[in-house]
């Protein structure tokens, strides 16, 4: 297991949180239940913005709110004096809801709608992230109608691979975000936003992909925008002085993966940093104000789920079922991408596993797995069973499929734990149906 000062196994033998014995959790608030290590994803932000601070100077962390998106969170961030990005109409307005600074919010997006350009535009977001021609156009446009000029960013492609799943892998030829810098169509982007009245290029943006373990793919990335820019001071005399590396950096979800600690992820930030300072040396340039994206890093370790275990079907030969009362609508991460995680038994947390299950989630839909071939002690009905490393992309990507209860989120600090995100009823899910007259008529 992955452990740590503030996840751990207690006297009782039961995992506990930030302080809170899992058990009790699942006692107070229910199950299934999301629960977050406020000191963990705080640490996080810190050592990202303790990082740049100390060995770069001028740069900004923006948290990749698409990982988990609630009024708490960018309260959080707020707090750690780290910025945001933000990918929709949504995220933004729960930024703001939440008195988040709209001067460090980055906006992105490979399809961003007109109604989504002018909120932003209203609520005074630093900048935005271009993504095609149109959205330049678009931009231009409304900054111009309220009398403004706003900042940029233009987003490019590398040309880097990646090593991690191909559905979060960004920077191929083939993909749907950014300009392609080999192409040629990066610097035609760069000329059609300069002539922009209304537009101020303030430098480029790329992310290669996420849960990213090799450093070398993000130095190389580093180094091919900074031989973009310097190409572009060359040709076009524009020097930018923002460079945003977007985000992507590996977490741990099994013994599969590399188990970083808070001075590790700072080593991997400084070989970024290294990477950015030679870049800058090889090509002449000024060092740009550099940004990154971390999302899942920051709350993916921070976040646990807790179920509590129901029906076990064993079928002979082939595999053992152990269901819980949550499944793809609180994780959709295995039906999308076969990802692997780590269970334990809360209740029994000190015990060795003894078998390979496959938990399975309670919809009507076969694949509605949370994983294959885990390890666990042998689970009854009724142990409260933890899925590790589910602060990411669970909670943001969950949805109400067969109507269930997208659970609600507790922040777990120093034995105490307080609603983050409140539990949905029955008349939540009908809330926003409506049944026409005519569908009312009985005869
Ligand atoms: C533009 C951008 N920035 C940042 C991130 C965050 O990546 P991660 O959660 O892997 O750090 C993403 C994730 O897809 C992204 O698309």
């Amino acid at each position: 297991m992955n452990t740590r000062k503030t996840l751990c196994v207690n006297e009782k033998g039961h995992l506990a949180i930030g302080g809170c014995d899992c058990v009790e959790l699942a006692k107070q608030f229910g199950t299934p239940l999301y629960v977050f290590d406020e000191d963990y994803l705080r640490g996080m932000m810190r050592i990202y913005r303790d990082t740049i601070a100390k060995e770069y100077g001028d740069g900004l962390v923006l948290y990749a709110s698409k990982a988990f998106s609630c009024e708490a969170m960018y309260a959080i961030a707020k707090q750690e004096g780290i910025g945001a990005d933000v990918v929709s109409g949504g995220e933004l307005y729960t930024a703001m809801q939440a008195g988040f600074p709209a001067e460090n919010i980055c906006m992105h997006g490979n399809n961003k709608l007109p109604r989504e350009m002018d909120y932003a535009l209203d609520c005074g977001v630093g900048l935005l992230a271009v993504d095609n021609p149109a959205e330049a156009d678009y931009l231009d446009c409304a900054a111009a109608k309220r009398g403004r000029v706003q900042d940029v960013l233009l987003r490019i492609n590398p040309g880097v691979e990646a090593h991690t799943h191909k559905f979060v892998q960004t920077a191929t030829p083939d993909s749907k975000f950014g300009f392609s810098v080999q192409s040629g169509a990066a610097e035609e982007m760069t000329r059609h936003i300069l002539d922009k009245k209304n537009l101020r290029l303030k430098g480029f943006h790329c992310h290669i992909g996420s849960q990213i373990f090799e450093k070398q793919s993000f130095c190389l990335a580093a180094e091919k925008c900074l031989a973009f820019i310097a190409d572009m001071k060359k040709k076009l005399s524009f020097e930018a002085d923002t460079l945003n590396l977007g985000g992507g950096f590996g977490i741990w979800y099994t013994d599969e993966d590399e188990k970083f600690t808070f001075e590790g992820y700072a080593a991997y930030l400084r070989a970024l940093i290294g990477a950015v300072k030679e870049g800058c040396a090889k090509y002449g340039l000024k060092q740009p104000r550099l940004m990154i994206e971390p999302g899942r890093s920051i709350v993916g370790e921070a976040g646990i789920t807790l179920y509590t275990v129901g029906a076990i079907k064993e079928i002979a030969g082939v595999r053992k079922y152990v269901a819980v009362d949550g499944g793809m609508f609180d994780n959709p991460r295995f039906c999308l991408y076969e990802s692997k995680y780590t269970a334990i038994l809360a209740n029994r947390a000190d015990e060795q596993p003894t078998e390979l299950v496959s938990i399975a989630g309670k919809c009507c839909e076969s694949g509605d797995l949370i994983g294959v071939n885990m390890n666990l002690p042998e689970a009854k009905t009724g142990d409260i069973l933890v899925v590790l490393s589910t602060g990411a992309y669970n909670y943001s990507m969950a949805s109400n499929y067969n109507r269930n209860f997208i659970p609600p989120a507790v922040l777990a600090k120093n034995g105490t734990a307080e609603y983050i995100i409140k539990p949905q009823s029955y008349e939540d899910l009908v809330r926003n149906d409506v049944i026409p007259d005519r569908l009312k008529q009985t005869d």
